[in-house]
């Protein structure tokens, strides 16, 4: 398949091109395009024949469901059956951004989507080229992450094309994506309020407005006998073609304990990549060193981690050791990929 690749203005996309991406859309095609998040690999919402394309391109399994993106809040009435106070009160406050919400479903919502369940995740991306999109298709886009299936999300145009290139219709290249994690998921059709993945807008800006907001427990808990709620969150995800260990703990342990397994695996032979932070990244003297940001903002940490692992992958490293950092706030979103990327290998130190 041919894949056409668009440069786009990311703070005031031109408008000609947007039209091209929705004439895209409209005949049923997959685009990919930059959110504040992520790339999203997107297709018509509506149109079953579409989305099925989405899972085909990226090897996704077919009972994890896609998320609808939307550029207006009067779009999600014919998507859902109720809306609650909650989610009202959470639109208001944090739509346009990294927020997705699970609502009961509307019948129009193919089933596709949903992997025949009967909620729905809806959310409306904080990013000029993901509304104007949205808004020219005139229609919800589905849209996971634009990488192949257990590889990490796409924060560069170049990750995707690295993926998708000659499976897709057209990438829309909008820069580096801001978080760089993905959005955080919120179900509100249980009893209560609950996280399914911790992402951009964090538990405690939730819990201002959401008081009795819960975490669920498998996102954090290192156990595999909890399972998570989210179909998503079962799979080996974020993966690099590496081994991965995370230590976690005091960060002087941490240093400690990545030098001495930095060195026993030089010593025998393999090539080590450490994932360090702006503070730490002097301390190693073994290893290809990558900081992914700092400690005092863990803001930067979010938005490098996913092409600091796509980095090494480039770089060909048979292991990863990697700091831990603090959960909290967005510590939370940033340990979760880091225990989803090492498949559950952290250590406590
Ligand atoms: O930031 C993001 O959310 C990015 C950008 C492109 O918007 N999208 C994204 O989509 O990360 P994806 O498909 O990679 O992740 C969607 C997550 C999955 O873990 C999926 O299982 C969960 O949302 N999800 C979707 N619909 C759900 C539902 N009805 N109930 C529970 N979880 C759901
Ligand atoms: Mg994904």
């Amino acid at each position: 398949m041919e894949t056409r690749i668009i440069r786009i203005n990311e703070h005031n996309p031109e408008p000609e091109l947007i039209m091209e991406g929705a004439r895209y859309i409209k005949k049923g095609k997959l685009v990919a395009f930059p959110t504040e998040t992520v790339y999203g690999l997107g297709a018509n919402g509506l149109n079953e024949e579409a989305v099925r394309k989405i899972f085909a391109a990226k090897g996704r399994p077919q009972d994890n469901p896609l998320i609808l993106h939307i550029s207006k809040i009067s779009e999600i009435k014919p998507l859902v059956k109720s809306i609650p106070k909650e989610a009202e009160i959470l639109m208001e406050e944090f739509w346009p951004g990294p927020l997705t919400i699970i609502f009961e479903r509307s019948s129009l919502v193919p089933d596709v989507i949903t992997a025949g369940i009967d909620t729905v995740a809806i959310r409306m991306p904080n990013h000029p080229v993901a509304l104007e999109l949205i808004e020219a298709s005139g229609v919800p886009i589905a849209a996971p992450s634009a990488n192949t299936s257990g590889k990490p999300s796409p924060t560069l145009a170049e990750h995707v094309i690295k993926d998708l290139y000659g499976k897709i219709d057209m990438i829309i290249d909008g820069g580096a994506t801001g978080v760089g994690l993905e959005s955080t998921v919120l179900d509100l059709t249980g009893d209560v309020p609950m996280i399914l993945r911790p992402g951009g807008i964090t538990l405690e800006a939730i819990k201002y407005f959401i008081p009795n907001v819960e975490m669920d427990l498998s996102i954090i808990s290192s156990s595999d006998k909890i399972i998570p709620k989210s179909p998503g969150q079962k799979y080996r995800h974020y993966a690099p073609n590496a081994d991965m260990i995370v230590f976690t703990g005091n960060i002087e342990n941490i240093v400690e304990a990545i030098r001495n397994k930095a060195k026993e695996y030089v010593d025998s032979g393999k090539s080590v990549g450490i994932m360090a932070t702006d503070e730490t990244k002097n301390r190693y003297d073994e290893g290809i060193v990558i900081s992914i940001g700092s400690r005092r903002n863990k803001g930067t940490i979010a938005h490098n981690l996913f092409n600091a692992l796509r980095q090494f992958d480039e770089l060909g490293v048979d292991i990863i050791l990697s700091e831990g950092v603090e959960t909290g706030s967005i510590g939370t979103a940033i340990m979760n990929r880091l225990k989803k990327s090492s498949g559950g290998n952290i250590i406590e130190v």
